[in-house]
């Protein structure tokens, strides 16, 4: 992508006027009428079950179109992108953790962490830079999630649900895209190592500038968020509306 000279300035994320359905004539309707987040901005979303958290980060991913309104990432508006332009942005510049992790049951820890280099020369240049290589920069994330040195080389399929949660995080946060997002990353985690979590991931999200989006139904985690956003069950109105603070 073309940055303009005045990329400093240019919002992360900029929502407005969204509006989803999933399909016409559905009861549920997500609407979020403006959020806005800069770089480095951390935002904690939160709503019951079904209010469309994981709806609305499918959309920001550019995976579903919306409706009505814009998602801009980086100033791009990710729903009018053509498929290869948005699965190049996205490689190019979103971290994903995805509520099941997905990772690739027979590649190692490492090699699924080193995916989200090789679909984009820009991730791996970044990855790169400051460490040796982007392994290098996928071993030292994986020592700062406190996972043991040998672990990189063991399959997914054989990991713990807690290991497998801190592998798709190094996954994420390899070359350091500008916009991390994590969708309940830390469900399967007690307490204490919940709280460790998410206290690296946004050290290193900071150290990078990335804006982040982190779903989570454990309110107590969003006091360490810069922001925080909560969807409506909607069950009234039959729409998955947002407040924000
Ligand atoms: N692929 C899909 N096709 C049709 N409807 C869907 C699809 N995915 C989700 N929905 C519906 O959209 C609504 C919002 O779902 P979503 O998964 O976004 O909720 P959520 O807030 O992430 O919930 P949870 O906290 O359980 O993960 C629900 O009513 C759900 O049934
Ligand atoms: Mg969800």
């Amino acid at each position: 992508m073309v940055m303009p000279v005045s990329a400093a300035a240019i919002p992360a994320l900029a929502i407005e006027h969204l509006a989803f359905r999933w399909r016409r004539r559905d009861a549920f309707c997500l609407t979020l009428e403006q959020l806005t987040l800069a770089a480095g901005e951390s935002l904690f979303l939160e709503g019951p079950s079904g209010s469309g958290k994981s709806t609305l980060l499918n959309l920001i991913g550019g995976a579903i179109r919306p409706e009505r309104g814009s998602i801009r990432l980086l100033g791009e508006d990710i729903g009018q992108l053509a498929a290869r332009r948005r699965d190049a942005f996205r490689a190019d510049h979103l971290g994903f953790i995805f509520q099941q992790f997905n990772l690739i049951p027979y590649l190692s820890a490492l090699d699924n962490a080193l995916l989200s280099c090789r679909f984009s020369s820009r991730r791996a240049a970044r990855a790169a830079h400051g460490a040796n290589s982007p392994e290098h920069e996928a071993r030292r994330l994986f020592a700062v999630l406190d996972l043991s040195p040998e672990l990189p080389g063991r399959q997914a399929a054989e990991l713990s649900v807690g290991e497998q949660q801190r592998v798709a995080a190094v996954r994420a946060l390899l070359g350091r895209p500008e916009i991390l997002i994590a969708d309940e990353p830390t469900s399967a985690l007690d307490a204490d190592r919940q709280s460790r979590f998410v206290e690296t991931l946004l050290g290193e999200a900071q150290k990078a500038a990335s804006a982040v989006i982190f779903v989570s139904h454990d309110a107590t985690l969003g006091e360490r968020f810069d922001r925080r956003l909560k969807l409506d069950s909607g069950e009234s109105e039959k729409t998955g509306g947002a407040s924000a603070s």
